[in-house]
């Protein structure tokens, strides 16, 4: 890495997420001595703020958002190097403003990370008059843009935003973020597998009987009910994050940890996963929306768009071919609750004596992700003072006791240094982008113009429709989340 100064500049700097997320991680990130030593960050958008009116905004978001205490001293070292200009992404006389808005505060020869916080229509413009006003061009130095999703609507826009992009960039100065690839239990996925020997030889089809992977939420849509009914359940959460989760959970050993290797086998996961498409949309998917959403402000009337998503997938290859893959999410359910779970084969046969009717607990390993960050292996002891009873018991690891309960950072704090380092490697590339729309796309299609699954409906507050319980229900299955089973329980 050089040593030359660096200026973050921020797209979409007056709007929530700059406010709420990415300043409480570069604020983190300076005040643990991360960032780099000399930089400075000016903030772009449409709302009229002086240098010190955007501090004081921010300063705002930090006392509320910020999961740290932090001193008035480090902030006093902070704010001077935040800075704003208003401007219009459209008019290339506000970059050519900006442009000199930077070099005055560079002083010179300066790295450059360019942030997309603004919908991804505005990526094409800006970079155009990035381009044009020459805010591009590497010399000795590097440029970088990081893109917020969502990463097009579908396959098309998709391919049509990185045909757009790699006009003026180079896909290695792409960093396309998915945040939940910045989140430390998903980082651990890939630690869990391959920093030990004892699970990798299990995991694949001749020990595995089925994954989980569920991503449910409380809240409801709030107010992004405008943008959210646009898009749904299928579109903001399992094109980006629950795919991701798949690839993680089913991937290849990659050669070494770097960001090509690694996303090389995440591609090639995404091109084994079996289409759904034609009838098999019906039977492999469920897709339903929560008792009240249509009353939400912002949303459409008669709108038809899940709130809630359940797919059953099957990945081509030698290592998962017959396993199924579960994966639900939804908005209003019953809690904050995102699991991986590793569900393995019962054992082959029981030599102990067991009451009629009765079969071994298979063993499962669960993947906390959120909340209650941690790993638990659940398998069967013989209860104490019988003679053949056994029992599931659980071995728990978890990051607050054993690493303290402020251990975890958020996700941005690692993804905006692995930006600023230029490591791709939790970033996703072009083709896996569009990998993963191409598997959602003709679900979406016969969703919408079939209508097919029909859209059911959900009770606020509970875990999902009845037809999600009916799709593992039909392999002999059930959906484990707390409810009964005793080492689920948060
Ligand atoms: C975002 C989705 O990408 O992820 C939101 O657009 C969702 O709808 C959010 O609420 C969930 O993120 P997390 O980190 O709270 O699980």
């Amino acid at each position: 890495m050089n040593k030359l100064p660096t200026s973050i500049i921020i797209f979409g700097a007056s709007g929530d997420l700059t406010q709420r997320k990415l300043i409480p991680s570069f604020f983190n990130l300076f005040r643990k001595r991360k960032s780099p030593k000399n930089f400075q960050l000016i903030g772009f958008g449409g709302t009229a703020f002086s240098d010190e009116e955007f501090q004081a905004h921010l300063r705002k978001g930090l006392d509320k958002y910020a999961s740290y205490t932090f001193t008035e001293e480090e902030w006093g070292l902070f704010a001077p190097r935040l800075h704003y200009q208003q401007g219009s992404y459209k008019e290339q006389k506000d970059f050519e403003t900006l442009a000199k808005t930077i070099a005055t505060l560079e002083k010179g020869n300066a790295n450059r990370l360019y942030y997309m916080s603004i919908p991804p229509s505005l990526f094409p413009v800006i970079l155009s008059n990035l381009d044009a006003t020459n805010q591009m061009k590497e010399d000795d130095n590097w440029r970088r843009v990081v893109v917020e999703k969502p990463f097009g609507t579908d396959h098309a826009t998709a391919v049509d935003l990185n045909q757009q992009m790699h006009r003026v960039l180079n896909e290695n100065q792409i960093y396309r973020i998915d945040h939940y690839l910045g989140k430390e239990t998903v980082q651990n996925i890939l630690f869990t597998r391959f920093a030990n020997t004892i699970f990798e030889p299990l995991w694949n089809r001749n020990y595995i009987d089925s994954v989980q992977i569920t991503v449910a939420e409380p809240d409801g849509v709030g107010h992004r009910a405008g943008y959210y009914d646009t898009v749904g359940a299928l579109r903001d959460m399992v094109q980006n994050h629950l795919l991701q989760l798949v690839t993680l959970v089913a991937m290849e050993p990659p050669a070494n940890f770097n960001a090509d290797a690694l996303r090389n086998e995440k591609v090639k996961v995404l091109s084994a996963i079996q289409p759904l498409t034609g009838d098999s949309v019906s039977q492999n998917t469920v897709r339903a929306q929560y008792d009240g959403y249509l009353d939400e402000s912002g949303v459409r009337d008669n709108s038809s768009t899940p709130t809630y998503a359940a797919l059953r997938l099957f990945i081509n290859n030698w290592r998962w071919q017959g396993v199924p893959f579960y994966l639900r999410t939804g908005k209003r359910m019953a809690g904050k609750h995102t699991r991986i779970i590793i569900g393995f084969k019962e054992p082959p046969m029981t030599m102990f004596p067991m009451p009629i009717g009765q079969r071994m607990t298979s063993n499962m390993l669960v993947l906390y992700l959120q909340p209650n960050e941690g790993v638990h292996l659940r398998f069967e002891a013989k209860v104490p003072d019988t003679v053949a009873e056994t029992r599931s018991v659980d071995m728990e690891f978890r990051y607050d006791e054993f690493f303290g309960p402020t251990a975890i950072p958020a996700a941005y704090d690692r993804l905006l240094l692995d930006a600023l380092q230029g490591d791709a490697a939790l970033f996703t590339r072009a083709d896996e982008v569009e990998m993963a729309w191409s598997l959602i796309d003709p679900i979406q299609e016969i969703w919408e113009t079939h209508q097919t699954p029909p859209l059911a409906g959900y009770k606020p507050g509970s875990w999902g429709p009845d037809e999600a319980i009916y799709l593992l229900a039909r392999d002999g299955r059930k959906w484990m989340h707390g409810e009964s089973q005793q080492m689920l329980d948060d």
